[in-house]
């Protein structure tokens, strides 16, 4: 090793040993969860290595990620497909567009009162509000049901008889509001289901992708990820 890779990777060990000196004295508890939740994500991306499908895109060319889920990795099957935020029902739309099968089921959860807590410093509290009304969209195959997750997926989960392969879409954001769909919905969910995020990343990875570690912990699961843009916000995994 040169003098000078010798000296930058002392400077590195200088700065990390600093690092956990002060949050070890003066670390908020979201300081060490970011921490912590960053280094377990950097442990599994190497976990799955070169297997990953990158594909980049903006925001609005979301619909090309979907249409490679469905498409590659589903086949193009009919699925049972389960949004989590639906807001506007941008993304339930383009499910439908996408994935034509009669047989296929679109069903999407939200309040439609926004976050239900404060989430970044753009999307506070109420965010996504459409003040309690459900989108139109014209389809058949869609059905909505409105409420907070708490008090509308339990007794969905209870009844629900599965019919095609499971797609769970999560898009609500929250920690708190991903990790209750998860447990709750753990009797349906089996190898091979796929889960999609939408902001697998935010807060440093101490919300969805939080969310899947912490239920896959509880509940015994693995999952690897199979698709995702090259910042991990929009991602795709499968249940092992
Ligand atoms: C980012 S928006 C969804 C956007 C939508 N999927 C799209 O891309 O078109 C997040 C939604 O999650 C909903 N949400 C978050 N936590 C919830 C909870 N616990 N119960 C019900 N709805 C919730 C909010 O009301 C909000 O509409």
């Amino acid at each position: 090793m040169s003098n000078a890779a010798t000296s930058a990777r002392s400077t590195d060990q200088t700065l990390l040993i600093k690092y956990a000196i002060h949050l070890a004295l003066q670390g908020s508890p979201r300081e060490c969860n970011e921490l912590y939740r960053q280094k377990e994500f950097q442990e599994d991306l190497r976990r799955f290595g070169k297997d990953v499908f990158y594909m980049d895109f903006s925001y609005s060319q979301r619909k090309a990620f979907y249409t490679y889920v469905n498409n590659r990795l589903l086949g193009d099957v009919p699925v049972d497909y389960l949004e989590f935020g639906v807001a506007h029902g941008a993304s339930l739309r383009d499910w439908t567009s996408i994935n034509r099968h009669e047989g296929s089921r679109f069903i999407g959860f939200d309040s439609f009162e926004g976050l239900p807590e404060n989430w970044t410093l753009k999307a506070p509290k109420g965010a996504f509000s459409t003040k309690g009304a459900p989108p139109k969209i014209d389809d058949k195959r869609v059905n909505l049901v409105k409420g907070l997750f708490q008090e509308t997926v339990d007794a969905f989960s209870r009844s629900f008889e599965s019919r095609n392969r499971l797609v769970l879409h999560m898009d609500a954001d929250l920690y708190s509001s991903t990790l209750y769909v998860f447990m709750n919905l753990d009797r349906h969910i089996e190898r091979g289901t796929i889960v999609l995020f939408d902001e697998f990343n935010a807060r440093n990875y101490t919300d969805e992708y939080a969310a899947l570690k912490d239920y896959c912990r509880a509940c015994n699961r693995d999952y690897a990820m199979l698709a995702a843009r090259p910042d991990h916000a929009k991602v795709a995994v499968e249940i092992l």
